[in-house]
C-alpha cells in the first residue's frame, strides 16, 4: 500500500476521508491543524477516531493558527461543537508530538514515496516548506483539498470566491502553490459533485462514521438542500486511487490574500493565450475540474464498509 499522512482538521468530512486512507493506504500518521476546530480538538477526535478502529496510527499536533492573520471562527454549526457531531464524550487527552517536524522526517526517511494528503488550511505544510526548502524533491505527492475555480457555476463556501481550507489561511496557501510541490488540487468544483445520503452512509455498517455524520446530513439538508453530506476532504483520497476519474488541467495558481478576493485560488486564462506575467516563476499544477461523480461516491462507500 502506498504510504501517505493526512494533514487534518478534522470535522466530519475529514473523518470519512481518514477512515477511507486507512482501508486503502499505509497511513504512517495523522497530522493535526486548526480549522473546523482548534488544534487540541483535532488531536483528540483523531485518538478518537483510531480507538474507535483499534489503530495505532500516531496523531500528531500541529499549527493552532494562521501563518500571520487572525484565526476564523470554527464551523462548529456545520461539525458540530466538538467538529464529530456532537455524539460521543471524548475523554482523551490532547496532547500530541509535534507534525511539522514529523512530516518532514518521514518525508527524509521515505524519499520520494510519502504522500501529503491535505485536508485543512495549509498551514501546516507552509511551516514545513520553510523548514525543510528540500520538501519538493522529497515528497512523492500533495493533494489538496481546497479551493474553487467556480467552473460548476459556484464558487466560494465562505465568501463568494474564498473556499474554506484557503480562507483560514490564504498566506500559506499561495506559498505551497508558489513551490515546486508535485501537487494535485481538489477543490469545491469537484467535491461539491459528490453526496452522500443518510441510507448511504448507514449502508456501510461502520458506526463511528454514521453516528458522527447526522449532524452534518442534518445541517446539509436544513441549511443547504442537499440530499446529502458533501464529503469534499474524502475526494482526496479518491483522487489518488482514481485519478482517472478526473477531469483535471495542469495549471499555475495564485492565491488573493487581500481586498474582496481574500483568498480566492486563482489561474491564468491560458485558453486566451494572453501571457499573464503575475503568474511568472509559479510551476503548474493538477487541479480537477470534474469528476465521474458516481463512480467515486459508490468506489468510496464500498471500500469503507465493514
Ligand atoms: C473544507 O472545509 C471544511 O469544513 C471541510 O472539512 C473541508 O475540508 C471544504 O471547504
Ligand atoms: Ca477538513
Amino acid at each position: 500500500m502506498d504510504k501517505i499522512i493526512i494533514d487534518t482538521d478534522i470535522g466530519i468530512d475529514d473523518a470519512i476521508a481518514v477512515r477511507y486512507g486507512m482501508v486503502t493506504h499505509d497511513v504512517l500518521g495523522v497530522t493535526c491543524t486548526y480549522g473546523n476546530v482548534p488544534v487540541e480538538t483535532a488531536v483528540k477526535n483523531c485518538k478518537l477516531a483510531m480507538s474507535k478502529y483499534g489503530s495505532d496510527i500516531p496523531v500528531l499536533k500541529g499549527a493552532s493558527r494562521p501563518l500571520s492573520r487572525k484565526p476564523l471562527p470554527f464551523s462548529t454549526h456545520i461539525h458540530g461543537k466538538d467538529g464529530l457531531g456532537e455524539y460521543y464524550t471524548n475523554n482523551f487527552d490532547a496532547e500530541a508530538p509535534e507534525a511539522v517536524h514529523f512530516i518532514i522526517e518521514q518525508a527524509r526517511k521515505f524519499p520520494k514515496e510519502v504522500t501529503l494528503a491535505t485536508i485543512g488550511p495549509l498551514t501546516n505544510l507552509a511551516i514545513a516548506l520553510n523548514l525543510c526548502p528540500d520538501l519538493p524533491k522529497l515528497l512523492k505527492k500533495v493533494v489538496c483539498m481546497g479551493g474553487a475555480f467556480g467552473t460548476d457555476g459556484n464558487c466560494g463556501n465562505m465568501t463568494q470566491f474564498a473556499e474554506f481550507n484557503i480562507y483560514n489561511d490564504p498566506e500559506a496557501a499561495d506559498l505551497v502553490f508558489a513551490s515546486d510541490l508535485n501537487l494535485v488540487i481538489v477543490p469545491l468544483d469537484v467535491t461539491h459533485k459528490v453526496q452522500v445520503t443518510d441510507k448511504e452512509i448507514a449502508s456501510t455498517n461502520d458506526d463511528f462514521l454514521i453516528n458522527v455524520s447526522a449532524f452534518y446530513i442534518d445541517f446539509s439538508k436544513k441549511y443547504e438542500n442537499f440530499a446529502g453530506m458533501i464529503v469534499h476532504d474524502a475526494q482526496t483520497i479518491s483522487y489518488l486511487l482514481h485519478p482517472d476519474k478526473y477531469k483535471t488541467i495542469d495549471s499555475r495558481i495564485a492565491v488573493s490574500t487581500s481586498g474582496y478576493t481574500d483568498g480566492q485560488t486563482i489561474r491564468p486564462m491560458t485558453e486566451y493565450n494572453v501571457p499573464d506575467d503575475k503568474f511568472k516563476g509559479r510551476p503548474k499544477h493538477t487541479v480537477c475540474l470534474d469528476v465521474d461523480a458516481d463512480f467515486i461516491r459508490d468506489a468510496m462507500l464500498k471500500a469503507i464498509t465493514k
